[in-house]
């Protein structure tokens, strides 16, 4: 089986180069020397059994000739689903072919290449890429057909379900003319020149060092006030019902130089939050950076299931460093695995009044036996004996989670500890979902999907119903109480002011001049305000503006403990 399954992947990167092959005319000595230039059996063997596949990242891609010329100054739609990390790769993607001399546009008709930066985390999520997929061959085909198919539109795949399918997607879809996964970004330029003569071109090579660390990313959108920073990529704890590991490879840090670098940047260009990014971002390490070796933190009830990281900067210190950058600047991180909290990152939570007093910590599953299934390296006792933990050391944190239901085997009585998990905790934000099968999953070949839809759907409408009810008790509490927003835009239909409070909770007020230092005026995007709540839905809190304000004036009278204290 092992030879087996390693013998298919060496077959699949061998037929990758062998489409290059009949495209490029090269010689067939050239050819042999790029074949020696790519993964060998080592590197199958060494990322076999449950790991997914990963080569080092090669000195440059191997499968594609070099005499391809970057004829292509051509413009660029970017369809974005998924996760945060998609919108940040995005980014990453368009800072690359930005400087190939691409252009982009955010109108369909006059795009010349659509690139789909895609999510496998769901089933639903995925069918709504083929959804989209639908409408762009029929544009692709009405394009061919008009007076301008001299400009034949191309059709990029990328992102996590380009690494999932690989090939299969060109199989499948035939109006697709590139794939590329999250680690072969640099490689699109190529990729799609390779395009211009009617080929299709594959790269689904993950990497065990690419963290695009020298790529400067271009935001899609220039007037946004926050921001999100990758600063990690891929996931090494191969949580048994997850696709993540196998789409986005090996973990691996970013250096804390260049991600300070790029907040710098991004506060000087007027941004006012920033989102650091990772799967797990407590199991954050700059090894490229020489420190005392110590270990990770494992609390009494929490396991892991890599190899316990020794030296290198750590999260707690790229927190430091990160935001201390601009103490007018909001710094918010997600997700944070329960498995390897460190006081030191609850501490600077607690004392730097720019770190956003909020923390998500996917709890997944409120039953012991469900998450040992999971394999999430804890049980329900250690992850609320952690939750106590946090809101001793930051009073009036406020706690965001994932949750699935209907996981294989979920009993009635497990789904029941989900929902009393739900109870006890009272999470001010919670991201709910039914149990979607991935296949290549440890549960795929494990266990069986035997919650019935039917019974997932109803589950999934009673962790609504429940969380619903819940932060509307929360929210409903806040009335009275004064929020630091910061103003994110108007609201469309309304017209009203809409910005954000500490815990990422939309508050929304009319437009009214406010006093500042500068006289009486009105909120702009970027603007901290002071509004007193009024009124509160689940989702959304309405105020009243009551002046200008900054991070460091408005907790300039009390710490933020203090605050939640007195209920401010
Ligand atoms: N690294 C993050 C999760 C990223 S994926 C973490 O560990 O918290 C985002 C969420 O999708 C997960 O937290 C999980 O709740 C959900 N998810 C992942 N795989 C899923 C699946 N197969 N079916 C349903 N939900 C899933
Ligand atoms: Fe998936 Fe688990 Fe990794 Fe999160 S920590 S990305 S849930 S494998
Ligand atoms: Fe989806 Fe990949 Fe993010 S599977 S959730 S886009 S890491």
């Amino acid at each position: 089986m092992f030879f087996l399954q390693n013998g298919m992947r060496l077959l699949r990167y061998v037929r990758a180069s062998y489409k290059c092959r009949c495209k490029s005319n090269a010689p067939l000595s050239t050819l042999k020397n790029k074949l020696k230039q790519g993964p060998g059996l080592k590197e199958f063997i060494v990322n076999s059994s449950e790991v997914p596949e990963v080569i080092t990242h090669p000195p440059h891609i191997p499968y594609l000739p070099d005499n391809i010329q970057n004829t292509s100054k051509r413009r660029v739609y970017f369809d974005v689903y998924g996760c945060q990390m998609n919108l940040n790769d995005t980014e990453i993607v368009w800072s690359i072919l930005k400087n190939e001399g691409f252009e982009k546009t955010e109108v369909e008709e006059e795009a010349d290449i659509f690139l789909v930066m895609t999510c496998a985390i769901r089933e639903g999520a995925e069918n709504k890429i083929w959804h989209r997929l639908d409408h762009l061959r029929g544009f692709k085909n009405r394009r061919a057909l008009s007076k301008n198919r001299n400009n034949p539109v191309k059709i990029g795949i990328l992102g996590c379900m380009a690494e999932r399918l690989k090939e299969k997607l060109i199989e499948k879809e035939k109006a697709v003319d590139v794939v590329a996964g999250p680690d072969s970004y640099r490689d699109l330029p190529r990729l799609l020149a390779l395009t211009e003569s009617g080929q299709t071109a594959v790269n689904v090579l993950l990497s065990l060092d690419e963290t695009y660390a020298d790529v400067v990313p271009v935001r899609l959108n220039q007037n946004n006030i926050s921001a999100f920073i990758s600063i990690m990529r891929g996931c090494d704890n191969m949580c048994t019902y997850c696709i993540v590991p196998f789409t986005r490879g090996r973990e691996r840090s970013r250096p804390v130089s260049s991600i300070v670098d790029e907040v710098r940047h991004l506060s000087e260009s007027g941004v006012k939050e920033v989102t650091l990014l990772g799967q797990n971002v407590n199991s954050y390490r700059d090894v490229t950076q020489p420190t005392e070796k110590f270990d990770t933190h494992l609390a009494e009830g929490f396991k892991t299931v890599y190899k316990n990281k020794k030296g290198g900067l750590r999260f707690a210190d790229l927190l430091d460093k990160v935001s201390s950058v601009d103490p007018e600047m909001r710094i918010r991180f997600t997700a944070a695995h329960p498995k390897d909290f460190p006081d030191e990152v609850l501490r600077l939570v607690r004392e730097r009044a720019n770190v956003c007093k909020s923390v998500h910590l996917p709890a997944q599953a409120g039953s012991s036996a469900v998450l040992a299934r999971m394999r999430r390296g804890y049980g329900r006792a250690a992850y609320l004996r952690l939750v106590q933990r946090v809101r001793a050391a930051v009073p009036g944190v406020g706690l965001s989670t994932d949750m699935i239901c209907g996981f294989c085997g979920e009993t009635d009585e497990e789904f029941e500890e989900t929902l009393s998990l739900m109870d006890i905790v009272e999470y001010n934000v919670a991201f709910l979902f039914p149990y979607s099968m991935r296949e290549k999953t440890t549960a795929y070949r494990r266990y069986k999907d035997d919650v019935p839809e039917s019974v997932k759907k109803e589950r999934h409408s009673r962790m609504i119903e429940l969380y619903r009810r819940k932060c509307q008790k929360l929210n409903d509490a806040e009335i009275g109480n004064v929020h630091l927003v910061l103003v994110e835009g108007v609201v469309p239909k309304t017209g009203q002011i809409m910005g954000r409070n500490e815990f990422y909770i939309k508050v929304v007020f009319d437009q009214t001049e406010i006093p500042s230092e500068e006289g009486m005026r009105r909120a702009q995007p970027g603007d901290y305000v002071g509004v007193r709540i009024v009124s509160a839905r689940c989702s959304v809190l309405t105020g009243v503006p009551l002046y200008h304000t900054t991070i460091r004036e408005f907790y300039k009278e009390y710490s933020w403990g203090e605050r939640a204290a007195l209920r401010i």
